[in-house]
């Protein structure tokens, strides 16, 4: 989107499920209202762009690669993410994001997304700006670095770490 960030930030009713579809290679096939609402663009405008037209620059790229490498494997993926508004402000979701079946082929993916809790922001948001400054300054392997280290430290696979937060 070619809009300048802000700092502002938009909030959602924990009520609320920001909900899109995809074709396979990520182009918006479906937005519902919610989602709509919040990023400020109607659905038209939306329609057939790839999904990272409300891509964040805060956001690290090592999130998105794990999120395609588990849709790649057919699998969902839990994720925070921090989306762009049409008006610049930022809003974060968590996500889910899940290959669509039909007829045991994945037809396209799509993604439900709530409010995230204050408590899991306190650890994510900290947690990206260190993935963040470590892919500007080492690239994406420095990043996937971090994130193998802290799950190892853990003990859990991603989504598992995701989920426990
Ligand atoms: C169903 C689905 C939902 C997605 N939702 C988002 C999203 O909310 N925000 C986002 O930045 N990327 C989302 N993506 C990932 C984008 O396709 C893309 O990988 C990401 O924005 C990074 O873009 P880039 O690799 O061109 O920088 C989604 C992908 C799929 C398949």
């Amino acid at each position: 989107m070619n809009v300048n960030p802000t700092k502002n930030e938009k909030h959602f009713s924990k009520d609320e499920f920001l909900v899109t579809k995809t074709d396979l290679k990520g182009r918006i096939t479906y937005a519902n209202k919610a989602f709509t609402n919040i990023v400020e663009m109607c659905e038209d405008e939306l329609l057939n762009q790839p999904h990272n037209v409300i891509r964040h620059p805060d956001m690290p790229k090592i999130i998105f690669k794990l999120l395609w490498n588990y849709l790649q494997d057919k699998k969902e993926i839990h994720a925070y993410v921090k989306n762009l508004c049409a008006d610049g402000s930022f809003y974060w979701v968590m996500a889910n994001v899940t290959p669509s079946f039909y007829e045991g082929k994945v037809i396209g993916y799509h993604s439900v997304r709530r409010k995230p809790t204050e408590s899991s922001m306190k650890i994510i948001a900290p947690l990206y700006q260190d993935l963040l400054r470590a892919e500007k300054q080492g690239g994406i392997s420095a990043s996937e670095k971090i994130v193998n280290e802290l799950l190892i430290s853990k003990g859990v696979e991603y989504d598992e770490f995701i989920l426990s937060i």
